[in-house]
């Protein structure tokens, strides 16, 4: 069985957290897109694990955790998170892969981000990681790929063909003195070096495994909202968030899913800018974050919180084909004595029903919000479905009848056994 594990909003689900529980069942665990700009939090007892780059699953002994070729790579964060893995004791030296197609996070890239949010007038709110300008130079056909690392000759050109141009465009563009083209080269060739056994051709990998029924996992970074063809553009990321991303950031055929599962948190967070119809007024979103401690596990940055938007969750369903969906931090709206959920947007007297394309209706828009019963704080966590406050099941049947998806999970607190399978 080959899953794909996808984010329903704008990121931040807690799609981690089902990752790591749902790797005790299959063999190998993938990320397919994104880079750094991803926080995975796997909490487990005491110790909070946040994974930027390595697939959630790694804390399994035995599972093969693998980069797709879709992720890029930024080689020094890699290096500080598999460090941290060795600090405490998780042997990760046999099953661990990069694909040598994965594309690389140079150090221009995260000054040019960084210089590009300065300069733009609408500012996207990215997490400053270079993650942009990488996916562009792969685009550009000039990027700098896992592979090109073990050959240094090769390195070299293209290290001097890109240097040539950005170091042009940082001078005349950003008054910046540019980048020197020996220290990155031995730098990036020392990382080759440390990480010349893990490099493969993991797409082969891949298909063997299903070849040899073996149970995939995709973990995909950020959230459908965020996508760059079906995301609140232009305030999205640069890769394919969607489900569709996985085939292209693994290598591995669309007829070969066999399910696609939504992580969907039980209200709606952003961080960063852009349009968020559903947002709480300033006083009830601080009150919020808090009680969700809702602060990006990358940037640390606040998260904007709001109602959950059916709108949204119900294109997300379209959009990746997703029949099972996680429900997460039910928790979090413990003690509320109503709750919302966002049906419809109104704009200039129509009712939109579908998620509108439209930027004008989307950051404009007035939800339209159905009004439901909230529940007490509960002293202990419930650890069935029945053992949920009724109300709180009126609202899991209501989101579910909303959305036309089984839901297989919810989840009440951030540790493993805080999790009701259905
Ligand atoms: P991801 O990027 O989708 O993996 O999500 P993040 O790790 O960035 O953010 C989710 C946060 O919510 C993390 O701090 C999780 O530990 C936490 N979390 C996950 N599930 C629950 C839950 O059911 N209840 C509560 N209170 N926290 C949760
Ligand atoms: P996970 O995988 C939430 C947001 C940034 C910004 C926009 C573009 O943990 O859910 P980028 O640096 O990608 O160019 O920034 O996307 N963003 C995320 N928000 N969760 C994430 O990842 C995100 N990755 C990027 O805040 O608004
Ligand atoms: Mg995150």
């Amino acid at each position: 069985m080959n899953t794909v594990i996808v984010g329903t909003q704008w990121g931040d689900e807690g799609k981690g957290k089902i990752i790591d529980i749902l790797s005790q069942k299959v063999d190998y665990i993938v990320r397919y897109q994104g880079g750094n700009n991803a926080g995975h939090t796997v909490v487990v007892g005491k110790k909070e694990y946040i994974f930027h780059l390595i697939p959630s699953g790694i804390l399994h002994p035995g599972k093969i955790c693998c980069i797709g070729n879709g992720v890029v790579i930024d080689p020094e964060v890699l290096l500080h998170e598999l460090a941290d893995l060795r600090k405490n004791g998780v042997d990760f030296s046999k099953r661990f892969k990069i694909s040598s197609l994965a594309h690389l996070i140079m150090p221009y890239h995260k000054n040019l981000d960084q210089l590009r949010e300065t300069k733009r007038k609408n500012k996207i709110g990215t997490t400053g990681r270079g993650i942009g300008p990488c996916y562009a130079d792969k685009i550009n056909r000039c990027g700098i790929r896992m592979i090109d690392l073990l050959n240094p000759d090769i390195f070299r050109e293209k290290l001097k063909d890109n240097l040539k141009e950005k170091n042009e465009i940082f001078r005349k563009v950003y008054q910046h003195p540019g980048f020197s083209f020996e220290k990155i080269y031995r730098q990036y060739l020392d990382y080759g070096n440390l990480f010349g056994a893990y490099i493969s051709n993991t797409a082969l990998l891949l298909n063997k495994a299903i070849e040899n029924k073996k149970d995939i996992l995709l973990e995909g970074a950020q959230g459908t909202f965020l996508d760059i063809d079906f995301g609140t553009y232009p305030f999205v990321t640069s890769s394919s968030a969607t489900s569709g991303g996985a085939c292209i950031g693994t290598g591995i055929s669309p007829v070969k899913i066999d399910k696609v599962v939504g992580v969907c948190k039980a209200y709606t967070t952003r961080v960063g800018e852009g349009p968020f119809p559903t947002e709480f007024a300033r006083e009830f979103g601080e009150f919020m974050r808090d009680k969700g401690n809702e602060f990006g596990a990358t940037t640390g940055r606040p998260r904007r919180c709001g109602w959950f938007d059916a709108v949204m969750c119900q294109e997300s369903v379209m959009l990746n084909g997703i029949a099972e969906l996680a429900i997460m931090k039910i928790d979090v709206l413990d003690g509320l004595k109503k709750i919302k959920i966002c049906t419809a947007y109104k704009y200039k007297g129509k009712i939109f029903k579908e998620f509108p394309h439209d930027f004008e209706v989307l950051s404009k828009a007035i939800p339209v919000y159905k009004e439901m019963a909230g529940w007490p704080h509960q002293d202990n966590k419930p650890s069935s479905f029945k053992e949920l406050h009724p109300n709180a099941r009126i609202y899991l049947a209501q989101l579910q009848s909303l959305l036309k998806a089984k839901i297989t999970m919810v989840s009440v607190g951030q540790a493993r056994k805080d999790t009701i399978m259905i």
